[in-house]
């Protein structure tokens, strides 16, 4: 087995579920991924406060998110739509928050065009959900799941995504079939989800200008869990 370029690990083990049957791929060559059985999980510090949270965009929303935005950039364009488009609070937070789990991985910027799933979408959603209500922690954890519903659903829907997203939904598993799109409708937070994924689609303009991430923290206050 060769080296592991992800996690420059060249023994055995690559430290990331990357599959959604939970086993993960040792990473070899972009046209080459060997699969090994793994059971351990991604270890990523548990935010525990709304300024933990803010400090994970400022210190890693440099990042690319692709298609010429970073990823702080791309959290603001969705969050600023959705208030263009006069969604309440709550879909703007979530709007933001969506992609939280892409600051928290280490596979690297272009993980997407080296044929992996980071399945950021899971580690999200893991580490928000003690922090968030469940609309937010829900509406990040489907928005994988609302794009391949998208393209079951809506005729035109794949070709209107980006060439990123169409080679992203490939890893994530390609258009629902009915029984997954079924099951997908019977999840609570279901259509919050599919509104956040239009924001989503939309959040990818070049230098386009947003309010900053600090002028949101009085909304996402509204949406922190408050333990006693
Ligand atoms: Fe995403
Ligand atoms: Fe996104």
């Amino acid at each position: 087995m060769g080296r592991c370029d992800i996690c420059a690990n060249s023994s055995v083990k690559c430290p990331y579920p990357l599959r959604r049957d939970g086993s993960c791929y040792t990473y070899v060559s972009p046209s080459s991924l060997t699969r090994h059985n793994f059971s351990a999980i991604i270890a990523t510090v548990k935010p525990e406060t709304l300024n933990d949270v803010l400090n994970t965009y400022r210190s890693y929303g440099h990042r690319a998110y692709g298609e010429s935005v970073t990823e702080l950039q791309h959290a603001l364009q969705c969050a600023a739509f959705a208030q263009q488009a006069g969604e309440p609070p709550v879909v703007i937070a979530a709007a933001l928050l969506h992609d939280y789990g892409h600051l928290c991985h280490n596979l690297g910027e272009d993980v997407a065009e080296r044929g992996v799933d980071a399945r950021h979408e899971i580690l999200g959603a893991k580490l928000l959900k003690d922090l968030f209500c469940d609309e937010i922690v829900d509406a990040g954890r489907l928005h994988v799941p609302a794009k391949r519903y998208l393209c079951w659903k809506e005729a035109g829907y794949f070709d209107s995504l980006s060439d990123a997203s169409k080679i992203s939904l490939e890893l994530q598993g390609g258009p629902m079939t009915d029984a997954e799109a079924k099951k997908f409708e019977s999840e609570p937070h279901f259509e919050l989800a599919v509104r956040i994924r239009r924001y989503d689609d939309m959040g990818k303009v070049p230098d386009m200008q947003t309010p900053d991430l600090d002028s949101y923290r009085p909304l996402l206050e509204g949406f922190v869990r408050r333990v006693a």
